[in-house]
């Protein structure tokens, strides 16, 4: 212990940052301390378009003015802490009480604190604690902090029952059968026990303040939990990944250097022979990181000659993931997440210069958003997650791995407490992890693959402003992985839909409209929840949600406002018996009438039919029975008839002019607004026979290429079909007839817009024109940087124009005179200004 010490002093702090210090950095402290923070579910989920979202923030703030390098070293300074652990303290400590029983001692903090200090050294400050706000702030910190946390939480005996939840992956078979058995597997745990955790016995010679340092481990005495909760992994299709040695990986690429390793090592001399001089940065911040750790510590520890490599788990629910359960707690070293998070960080650390040279403007958010998509991926669709595996076949050599981690490990050795000292044969030891690495990567990751990936999902992107009016008679576990898995599935982001959560029981809003999928959880949780009114007035809400959609129009008139959106008013409802009286009746029509392009959606969890079917569009479509239960399963196949037709709702293409009030002598002119298209996928409009009911022959929508990028553009119309695309056209020329036209560099495709209501005696009669825009790439071209702009979500997109021409204004309470006080008003309104 005291050869420690002597050791720690020997680290100058001068750069050190204070998440590399052995107490936990000041700013992240009231993730541990403040008991709002402390619970997890009142975090947003950790999962990548929650990372990618946080991320943007960063991005966006105006008084944060760095590149991507720079971001991905500013986030691992700010944010990560590796090994963080509970230390039950001997005594009770007061509320008043001056000691936090959370240190960084778990074996992850060593290495971490290596790469800090020597291997990607910041000399820019740390982000200010002011950011992001506390709850984004915590859930950065746990989404990039590698520790496991071994507590008994009271909930192990449903570990085993989770099954179901391993991800979207399909059977991992031998492999889980494997991981189940260890599980119950006495033996195996006596051992664990046995073991103990004496190697993070740690001397805390450089704390503060001291108490606990001499104590047994606690977690000896607590108990131990059998499925241990492993910290800093997101959640994405393509398995769990540990999020802090991805963006490692990518910092470390960002600055590659070769790390002298007397630099690392705390001794004068190294215990091992043909030690390279130096370590490649980006190796110890990922793979051989984590490899010399399993080799250091399984090496001192188990005695056998065979470095187990990767360690299952499953999050403990399918939406809104917060927490990943280990499968064992034993050999946690090198977890799967570890794993993905390792090889990800280095593909993308790897090519991170040519990517920069294509692009220099390129976001860390975007790099990120191109890896974990199911389509395109970073220039080059072979740079997607889905391809891991071929990846790190690909980009990672064996003999350079076993060099690097056999160097790194001589260092980290100097480094890190250990329960044993290693006389021998390590140069084996790490040849065994690299092998059984490369084996495991190879056979037992069994993530989605990218024919798989394409194959379910689908190759359009929804711009929805979704709306949910919710009822809190739901139990909130049970509606919350529902509303979870919509907004997953609609993409609310800064590039995608929004959501306003509304009350059912009067309209009022519980959670504003956002773009932002972490604000939206941090917003609404089970407290919220809690606090709500319970019960539905159809009425009350249906008056207050006409006059906020009311508003929205006369917002979208001030603001010019063309198109490129959808919307959707979801109802969720769980109470039986909806009351719908003539009043709710008269506001759902003039809501029809009116907000034409807002679809009204019901999903109950009783059948409503008979009480409902009057305030839709749509009754065979639009009124569905979902029964959700507070285990939070099976949500997918529940909610998915919901999605898909939220997914059917096409972008609104509008007349800004008519506002709430379609004033019958108001007409568009010649307007128009940008899009954006990612290559190979496919943009759906809907434009409503309230702008063009009455004939004018000048009436067209024009479509344009107005920037360069890959392919060409397809577009196509529909009068039937809301989702027109390129080969219905073999379908004939029936009434589901669909129209497409290619549209070269220059030109445009014209759709004239002429008679088109002929014989259809209302407006809400005559069918919708439905207009598609599809990028048409083949699928091997490599993609550029064509889209640089803050508009693009992605630097390959193609922009286009849709331009209207001479749009009017029809609404059937103007036309018809089916609501009374409308068409008084709208007599009053021409009275008054057409004469
Ligand atoms: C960081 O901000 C939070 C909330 O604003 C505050 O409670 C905390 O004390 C701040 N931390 C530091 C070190 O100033
Ligand atoms: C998952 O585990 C955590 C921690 O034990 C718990 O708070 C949470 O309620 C669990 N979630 C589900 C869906 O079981
Ligand atoms: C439409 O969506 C984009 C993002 O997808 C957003 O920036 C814009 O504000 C939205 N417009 C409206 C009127 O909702
Ligand atoms: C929603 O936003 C409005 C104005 O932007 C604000 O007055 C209101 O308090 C917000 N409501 C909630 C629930 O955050
Ligand atoms: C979420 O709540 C915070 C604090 O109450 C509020 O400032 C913020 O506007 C809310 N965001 C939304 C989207 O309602
Ligand atoms: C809305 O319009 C449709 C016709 O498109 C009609 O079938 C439906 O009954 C209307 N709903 C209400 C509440 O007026
Ligand atoms: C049209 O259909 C054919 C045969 O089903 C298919 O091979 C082709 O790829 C399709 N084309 C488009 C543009 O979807």
């Amino acid at each position: 212990m005291y050869w420690f010490a002597v050791v720690l002093i020997a680290i100058p702090c001068g750069r050190a940052q204070l998440t590399a210090q052995s107490s936990l950095a000041p700013d992240l402290r009231e993730c541990y301390t403040v008991p709002q923070l402390v619970d997890r579910n009142n975090l947003p989920p950790t999962t990548m378009p929650v990372l990618i979202d946080i991320i943007r923030k960063i991005e966006d703030n105006p008084n944060i003015n760095v590149d991507l390098r720079q971001l991905a070293v500013l986030l691992l300074h700010t944010y990560r802490q590796d090994g963080i652990e509970f230390h039950q303290p001997e005594v009770n400590l007061g509320a008043a009480s001056t000691i936090l029983p959370f240190a960084p001692t778990f074996h992850s903090f060593y290495r971490h604190r290596l790469l800090l200090t020597r291997i990607i050294p910041g000399n820019l400050q740390t982000l200010s604690n002011t950011t992001v706000n506390s709850e984004l702030k915590c859930a950065l910190h746990h989404m990039l902090s590698t520790t496991v946390d071994a507590r008994l939480r009271g909930n192990e005996n449903s570990c085993n029952q989770l099954s179901q939840y391993r991800a979207l992956r399909t059977a991992r078979d031998v492999t889980l059968v494997e991981d189940d058995v260890e599980i119950i597997d006495l033996a195996t745990l006596k051992a664990a026990n046995k073991n103990g955790h004496m190697r993070h016995h740690n001397p805390k010679d450089d704390v503060e303040y001291a108490g606990f340092g001499d104590v047994k481990s606690e977690r000896q005495v607590l108990g131990q939990s059998t499925c241990p909760l492993l910290g800093g992994v997101v959640n994405t299709r393509w398995g769990a990944v540990s999020a802090g040695h991805l963006i490692a990986g990518i910092a470390a690429g960002a600055e590659l250097q070769q790390v002298p390793v007397l630099e690392l090592a705390k001794s004068s001399f190294l215990n091992y022979n043909n030690v390279q001089q130096s370590v490649t940065s980006i190796y110890p911040a990922t793979l051989s990181g984590d490899l010399a750790e399993a080799v250091l510590i399984q090496g001192t520890e188990r005695g056998n000659p065979s470095i187990s490599i990767g360690t299952a788990g499953n999050w403990n629910s399918s939406q809104a993931t917060r927490y990943y359960m280990l499968h064992s707690r034993i050999n946690v070293e090198m977890t799967d997440p570890e794993i993905r998070g390792d090889i990800d960080g280095f593909v993308l650390g790897t090519v991170l210069s040519s990517v920069l040279s294509a692009s220099n403007t390129l976001k860390l958010s975007q790099l990120l958003d191109m890896y974990y998509t199911p389509r395109n991926g970073v220039y080059n669709s072979n740079l997607r997650a889905c391809n891991r595996q071929a990846l790190s076949q690909q980009y990672i050599t064996a003999t350079n791995l076993a060099s690097e981690t056999y160097t790194f490990a001589a260092a980290l050795d100097t480094n890190i407490p250990l329960r044993g000292t290693i006389t021998g044969g390590m140069e084996d030891l790490v040849n065994s992890a690299v092998t059984n690495f490369q084996t495991y990567a190879s056979n037992n990751l069994n993530d989605l693959n990218c024919v798989t990936t394409e194959a379910t999902s689908v190759d359009y992107r929804l711009k929805t402003n979704l709306y949910i009016v919710l009822d809190a008679v739901w139990q909130f576990q049970a509606v919350y992985p529902a509303i979870s898995y919509l907004l997953d599935n609609i993409e609310v982001s800064k590039y995608g839909s929004s959501v306003t959560l509304l009350s059912a029981f009067d309209g009022s809003v519980i959670v504003n409209k956002t773009f932002s999928i972490s604000d939206f959880h941090t917003n609404y949780t089970f407290v919220r929840h809690q606090s709500l009114l319970s019960g539905v007035n159809m009425e009350t809400s249906l008056t207050n949600i006409r006059i906020m959609m009311h508003n929205e129009l006369e917002n979208e008139r001030t603001a010019n406002y063309v198109g490129g959106n959808s919307s959707v008013l979801l109802f969720l409802l769980s109470s039986g018996n909806i009351q719908i009286t003539q009043n709710a009746l008269d506001q759902a029509r003039i809501l029809n009438e009116t907000v034409p392009d807002l679809r009204i959606l019901f999903a109950t969890a009783t059948n409503q039919f008979d009480n409902l079917w009057s305030m839709v569009r749509d009754v065979h479509n639009d009124i569905k029975t979902v029964s959700l239960n507070t285990e939070g399963t099976n949500v997918e196949i529940t909610m998915n008839p919901v999605l898909d037709r939220i997914a059917q709702v096409g972008r609104r293409i509008i007349n800004p002019t008519c506002g709430s009030t379609y004033p019958s002598d108001s007409t568009s002119g010649t307007r128009q607004f940008e899009d954006f298209v990612e290559p190979g996928f496919i943009n759906y409009y809907a434009i409503s026979p309230n702008y063009f009911y009455q004939n004018n022959g000048n009436r067209r929508v024009r479509i344009s290429r107005s920037g360069v990028g890959s392919g060409s553009l397809i577009v196509c119309y529909s009068r039937a079909t809301a989702q027109p695309r390129q080969n219905a056209t073999l379908s004939g020329l029936d009434e589901g007839a669909v129209t497409c036209q290619t549209l070269a560099t220059t030109g445009n495709v014209e759709i004239g817009l002429q008679n088109p209501c002929e014989g259809y005696w209302t407006i809400n009669s005559c069918p919708f024109y439905y207009i598609s825009v599809q990028s048409s790439v083949t699928a091997s071209t490599s993609l550029s940087a064509v889209c640089t702009e803050n508009a693009c979500r992605f630097p390959y997109n193609v922009r286009y124009q849709v331009q209207i021409e001479e749009f009017g204004c029809f609404s059937s309470a103007a036309s018809l005179g089916v609501s009374v006080g409308l068409l008084l008003s709208a007599i009053l309104y021409n009275l008054f200004s057409s004469h």
